[in-house]
């Protein structure tokens, strides 16, 4: 890198000068109308571009999720495009409310081809563009600013020139114009060129035209472009013929704002792409986008209820996959592994459970439900080394209906954490699971349960209990009494000299998750020195599972 960047690189330099700014206090209300270019602009970006049943597959998961404009491809680029856009026709794949769009830069064969590709489609955008920032004018063309306005205004006329031959068969045509770059060109020259092509194809606020100004490469942050989108709807001529386009790229990592920030600028119309799929750094992301809005309560007008299916289409067609960490859609999105984002998920997940559903989302950590867009509660919390107690807890509970007591789990918690950082990877329910099995049920030495009989008179509870001790398993016996079976056979262990314990907590469920009926028992037990230990057991019969338990609290201490 350079020691000194400023003799290299200069700030950006044709930010417009706008006065009395209006976006900043605006907030958005409605979705725009939204335009697809993953069948365009994604696929031009793609090492092996898709071929026609590829697309024909992205092509249709796009008409399910509810675009009504969807840029399908370059059709006088390649056979491939062409004839992927005779098959939309010919065989009827094109709903009757979807425009089809297509690409075409403003020279006479391929306008021509491009026409072609069209004839007999119900409706179809036909998008012209030629690049106008300085240095595509100085590097590329080699032309003066008067020569590229000649360049759009002669496609601009190539193209009105044939579009009999599409509305003489009934199609319905809307024409779109970008200056490709224009985030780079001086807004006047943008305006300029703009309205020369807007002088050929005459819109009219009956019949708009579109006037897409992308941000074909980011240089700026997304207030820079916000400007220019205001600078344009405000300075632009009969700006009620127009439909004002948004296309950000996102090489600066801010496709999503500076589209977010344009359109409270005045814009009516976005394109994008699903997840971003786009030349070098992507396109705009629409599925964020589009989900940003909802997160605000208000309808996206694009359905994202079984994204998983639509990731699926996507990394089929594409080839390219959906990174853990996109917004909404990766893997790792509705995931929380520290612990107190895990307890604080859980607790805001309770909350709503007790509410019924029926308050405004307000979960920590998680922007929407997840089963909005067809994620599980159950992928929200997973546990590694970093997770808490909580996280242990939840998955335990949500997985096999064990509701540890929170003393319990203060305890637990650390014992899992510790085997999961040896382990050195996530664990799932079922490992945990295993773990507090070991721990906790399995424990049987050195006491472990033979026959345990009560009998009671007057209020008295008697116990006669067989144990095996140690690891030759001797046999041994008790007797004791209380005022339960429990203290009974607590009072049995210290009569007998064996061990000398109180019980300092107690809470027993069934297991919902068992087949057998079983029940759980949870007991803390707090030894004659002081020291405190949970245990617990499972059986068919309660008495037994608590027996159980002070066992296992009992080989814990020991
Ligand atoms: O990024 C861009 O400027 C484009 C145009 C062709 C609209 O894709
Ligand atoms: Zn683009």
């Amino acid at each position: 890198m350079q020691n000194d960047p400023s003799k290299k690189y200069q700030p950006f330099q044709h930010a417009p000068k706008l006065t009395d700014r209006q976006w900043p206090s605006r907030t958005l209300t409605q979705a725009p109308r939204w335009a697809s270019v993953d069948l365009r602009d994604g696929n031009q970006a793609l090492a092996v571009p898709m071929n026609i049943s590829q697309k024909l597959e992205l092509f249709q998961a796009l008409v399910k999720i509810g675009f009504k404009e969807i840029e399908v491809g370059f059709p006088s680029a390649s056979n491939t495009e062409f004839a992927f856009n005779r098959l939309l026709i010919e065989k009827g794949h094109a709903p009757d409310d979807v425009w089809l769009q297509v690409l075409v830069q403003a020279r006479e064969d391929l306008i021509e081809r491009t026409v072609e590709s069209l004839i007999g489609a119900k409706k179809v955008i036909i998008h012209m563009y030629n690049s106008t920032s300085p240095a595509q004018r100085r590097v590329v063309f080699g032309k003066s600013k008067d020569e590229i306005k000649a360049i759009a205004v002669k496609g601009a006329q190539m193209i009105k020139d044939r579009l009999h031959r599409l509305t003489a068969g009934g199609t319905e045509v809307m024409l779109q114009y970008s200056p490709e770059s224009f985030s780079m060109t001086e807004v006047e020259y943008a305006k300029e060129i703009s309205e020369a092509v807007m002088d050929v194809w005459q819109p009219t606020p009956q019949r708009k035209m579109i006037l897409n100004l992308p941000d074909t490469v980011e240089v700026a942050m997304p207030n820079v472009y916000a400007d220019q989108i205001e600078w344009m709807c405000k300075n632009i001529k009969n700006r009620d013929s127009l439909i004002i386009s948004l296309h950000t790229h996102n090489d600066r990592s801010t496709g999503v704002a500076a589209t977010e920030l344009g359109m409270l600028a005045g814009a009516d119309r976005v394109e994008g792409t699903l997840f971003g799929n786009g030349e070098r750094t992507g396109n705009l992301d629409i599925v964020t986008v589009a989900l940003n809005l909802y997160m605000h309560g208000i309808d996206p007008k694009l359905d994202f209820s079984n994204l998983g299916a639509i990731i699926d289409v996507y990394e089929r067609s594409t080839g390219m996959t959906v990174p853990p960490r996109q917004p909404y859609a990766g893997e790792l999105v509705f995931t929380a592994f520290s612990g107190s984002h895990q307890d604080a998920i859980k607790k805001g997940l309770a909350e709503r459970d007790q509410n019924g559903g029926k308050a405004h989302w307000d979960v920590p950590y998680l922007t929407i439900d997840p089963t909005d867009i067809g994620r599980k509660y159950q992928e929200v919390i997973r546990v590694n080394s970093q997770s808490g107690k909580g996280g242990v807890a939840y998955l335990l509970e949500s997985e096999f209906g064990i509701e540890l007591p929170k003393d319990f789990q203060r305890e637990f918690g650390p014992i899992a954490n510790d085997a999961v950082d040896k382990l050195g990877r996530e664990v799932s329910g079922a490992e945990l699971k295993a773990m507090f099995w070991k721990e906790y049920i399995e424990r049987e030495t050195p006491w472990k349960r033979g026959v345990f009989e009560t009998s009671s008179k007057n209020g008295i509870v008697n116990c006669t209990a067989a144990l095996f001790y140690g690891a030759q398993q001797v046999q041994r016996s008790l007797t004791g009494s209380g005022n339960g079976p429990l203290a009974a056979f607590v009072n049995g262990f210290k009569t007998a000299g064996y061990a000398d314990f109180e019980i300092t907590n107690y809470s027993e469920h069934a297991l919902s998750s068992s087949e057998s009926a079983e029940a759980i028992a949870y007991i803390q037990i707090k030894s004659a020195d002081g020291q405190s230990r949970w245990g617990a057991g499972v059986d068919t019969n309660i008495e037994l599972a608590s027996v159980k338990a002070v066992l296992s609290a009992l080989n814990r201490l020991t």
